[in-house]
Order: structure tokens, then C-alpha cells, then sequence
């Protein structure tokens, strides 16, 4: 622990389990002071409790739950420093079998989400002069896809855009915003959902090795949440083991 982000008000929102609990505990290992969001009670008030935080149920596909977070984290710290939209849906399922209300639905969590995430905080940030706006974005979308991801991809790549304006947008209000581009991170959603296979084969085409960690995604949002990370802005790091940088499957293969 270094204190990186000593003081600093972090609102970390769809955080009760997975990359989202990761960011969590990194930023708390770090010195910030939490307040924690998702729409999982259970396990969102144990992640709370585990690093003795205020939790608040929140849907961050309504622009009234992002309000309101963002106000419990004013009521308990004075100010909001950091917000990390995290929460984000990936059913899988073909464009085919994708009726409107599912697309709707991813569109309303991961891209809605972002941009209810971003209005809450302007209003504190923008007052105080200083914040950090950050979005968890994915290669699935802004570089690659594979099928059953449709709705997925148009969200994360609608994601990227929105970072670009909006951090132009904010760029005279002290606020820089920024995002992380996962590769495959070993979830328990990821365990659930997608299951052994899946995870081999995606363990086979990572340059690295093996599939990422929470941790290692929540290390690139801890850059972009600090103070070396002051002139960083409308940008996205990819965190992958160098899954995008193959040209062919075949890329263990070595010259003779
Ligand atoms: N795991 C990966 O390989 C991977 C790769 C690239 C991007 N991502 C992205 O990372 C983020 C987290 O993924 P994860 O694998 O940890 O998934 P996860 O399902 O374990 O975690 C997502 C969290 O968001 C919460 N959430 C869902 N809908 C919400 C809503 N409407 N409002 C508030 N909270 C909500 C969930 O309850 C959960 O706690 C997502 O945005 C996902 O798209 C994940």
C-alpha cells in the first residue's frame, strides 16, 4: 500500500462481485474512502462489509438509483472524487435470437448506465473543479467479438465513444474521463456462465497464459484514478495478456 489514492472518494458502482469487488478492494488497499453500488443486495452489503464501506442498492439503468448514489457518497464524504461505472450485462445470445427488449436491456445497463453514471457525478465534480470519470469498457466490441456478443459489442463500443466526448466535454472542468478495455477476466460470472471449455480455449489464445484477474484490471483503473494519471484523458488501456495482438491461432508457432 502506497496511499495512491490517500483521501479520495471513490463511488464504485456494480461492485459486489467480480472485477467490480477487485477495483474495490484495490482502491481501499490504497487509501480511498468508499461508498459501493450494485443491485445485488446480498452480495453487494458483504462486499461493504468486508471492507466496512456504505453500500447502496442502485440500478444504474435509472438515472434516479445513479442520483442517489452519487448523494449517499456526498452525505458521508463531503465530496466525490472518483466514479467507476463498472456494471455492465453479456448474455449470450445470437442477433437472431435477440428480440428488442433483450437489446434494450443490454443497451439500457452498459450504455445508459454510463451515461446516467457520468451526469450524477458532473454535478459535484464539476463544483469542486477535479474528477476522475471512469467506464468499463472491453475489446469485445471497440477491436474484436464473437458471435452470441451483438447487443455486448454495440454497448462497449458505444462506450468508447461516449469517453471521447465526454472527456472533451469536461475538459475545462477539472474532470478527466477514461476507461478499461478487459480482455477475458476469470469471473465467478464468467465460471457460471461460460463455463470449462470456454475458459481453456480462451486460456490457449492469450499470448500471456492465462485469462486476467479482477486485480489486474482493478491495477489499470487504480493508474487512471491517480494523480500520475492527471494528464490522461478521453482514453482507453487495454488490459488483455496480449489477446488482441495475434494475427492467426497459430501464433506459438515459432520459425524453424
Ligand atoms: N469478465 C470479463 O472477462 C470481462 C471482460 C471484458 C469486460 N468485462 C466487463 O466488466 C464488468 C464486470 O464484469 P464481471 O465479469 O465482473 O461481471 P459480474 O457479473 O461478476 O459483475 C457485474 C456486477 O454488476 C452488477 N450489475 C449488473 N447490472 C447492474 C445494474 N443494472 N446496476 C448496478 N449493478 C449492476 C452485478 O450485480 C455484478 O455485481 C462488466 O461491465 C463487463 O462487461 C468483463
Amino acid at each position: 500500500m502506497t496511499d495512491r489514492l490517500k483521501d479520495r472518494v471513490a463511488l464504485i458502482i456494480g461492485s459486489a462481485r467480480g472485477i467490480g469487488k477487485g477495483i474495490a478492494r484495490r482502491f481501499a488497499e490504497e487509501g480511498a474512502r468508499l461508498v459501493l453500488a450494485d443491485t445485488e443486495d446480498g452480495a453487494g452489503q458483504a462486499t461493504a462489509d468486508e471492507l466496512a464501506v456504505p453500500f447502496i442498492h442502485t440500478d444504474i439503468s435509472l438515472m434516479a438509483d445513479a442520483e442517489a448514489a452519487v448523494a449517499l457518497a456526498l452525505k458521508q464524504h463531503g465530496r466525490l472524487d472518483i466514479i467507476v461505472q463498472n456494471a455492465g450485462i453479456y448474455p449470450w445470445q445470437l442477433i437472431e435470437n435477440t428480440s428488442a427488449d433483450d437489446w434494450d436491456r443490454v443497451m439500457a445497463v452498459n450504455l445508459r448506465g454510463t451515461f446516467n453514471a457520468s451526469r450524477a457525478a458532473l454535478v459535484p465534480m464539476k463544483a469542486q473543479g477535479f474528477g476522475r470519470m471512469l467506464y468499463t469498457s472491453s475489446i469485445t466490441g471497440p477491436h474484436v467479438t464473437s458471435p452470441g456478443h451483438g447487443h455486448y459489442s454495440a454497448s462497449k463500443a458505444g462506450i468508447n465513444g461516449f469517453i471521447r466526448a465526454a472527456a472533451l466535454e469536461f475538459s475545462g472542468y477539472g474532470i478527466t474521463v477514461n476507461g478499461v478495455e478487459p480482455g477475458n477476466i476469470l469471473t465467478e460470472a464468467i465460471e457460471l456462465h461460460r463455463g470449462a471449455a470456454y475458459i481453456k480455449n480462451m486460456e490457449d489464445s492469450i499470448p500471456l497464459g492465462r485469462l486476467g484477474s479482477p486485480r489486474d484490471v482493478a491495477n489499470a483503473f487504480l493508474f487512471l484514478a491517480s494523480d500520475d494519471a492527471s494528464y490522461i484523458t478521453g482514453t482507453t488501456i487495454v488490459v488483455d495478456g496480449g489477446q488482441l495482438l495475434p494475427e492467426g491461432n497459430d501464433f506459438r508457432l515459432l520459425p524453424p
